[in-house]
């Protein structure tokens, strides 16, 4: 049975991947080349570094040292902050506030579980920061999904033991994170994509309680 919800940020609570897109893009833009939404799929769930990573690949850059990828990878996050800071409540996607909320009601634990440095500003912005009991973020763990880390973290900061949570991940990575952490899964997305999921959503409007009872 369950008893906390772990949820992933981006892709699942609010939309983010479009300014992520958007932040890339132009950098690839300004090194003279181009990525596709496609190619931007494959950055779901990734961390900074990593993403820089599989861009400067898809554009054959390989002379970068470690310090321009710091440089290139600030300045992406400075145009990414520039877009986020814009954030409203009216971005949260459909049903995510109100199922975090029903899942508190239910007296589940509640936590976030993301790669992103920026979840702070993030739920700040959303003015969600109060709805989860504990927030793993990318400032607090070092191994990026599909290493379990930030999950397990979760589960220990809700004190509640892995077999007993249950994950809400968009990313492929991040299924194979929670299943790699002894977790049960929800993917929100495509059943195509999250093969591994042990049911898929497309949102969290689509989902009760009832359909968390089966897992
Ligand atoms: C993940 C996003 O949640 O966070 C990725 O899906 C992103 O696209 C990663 O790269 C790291 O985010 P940030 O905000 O630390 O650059
Ligand atoms: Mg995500």
């Amino acid at each position: 049975n369950i008893k906390a919800c772990i949820f992933d940020l981006d892709g699942v609570i609010v939309d983010t991947a479009v300014y992520h897109y958007k932040a890339w893009k132009r950098l690839a833009n300004e090194m003279g080349f181009d990525f596709t939404e496609r190619q931007n799929e494959q950055l779901k769930g990734v961390s900074r570094m990593a993403s820089l990573d599989l861009i400067l690949g898809w554009g054959n850059i390989t002379n970068k040292t470690s310090e321009e990828k710091d440089a290139l990878a600030t300045q992406k996050n400075m145009w990414y902050i520039e877009m986020i800071n814009q954030l409203t409540p009216a971005e949260i996607l459909p049903g995510a506030r109100e199922f975090v909320q029903i899942c508190r009601d239910a007296g589940l634990k509640t936590a976030i579980g993301s790669a992103s440095k920026n979840t702070p500003t993030i739920l700040n912005k959303l003015e969600l920061t109060q709805l989860f009991d504990a927030i793993i973020d990318g400032n607090s763990v070092s191994a990026p999904k599909p290493d379990p880390e930030v999950f397990l973290k979760g589960a220990e900061a809700v004190g509640v033991a892995p077999a007993h949570c249950v994950v809400f991940e968009d990313a492929v990575a991040g299924i194979e994170a929670a299943i790699n952490g002894g977790m049960k899964t929800v993917g929100i997305g495509s059943i195509d994509i999250l093969t591994k999921a042990q049911i898929v959503v497309s949102g969290l409007d689509k989902l009760t309680l009832d359909m968390l009872a089966e897992l």
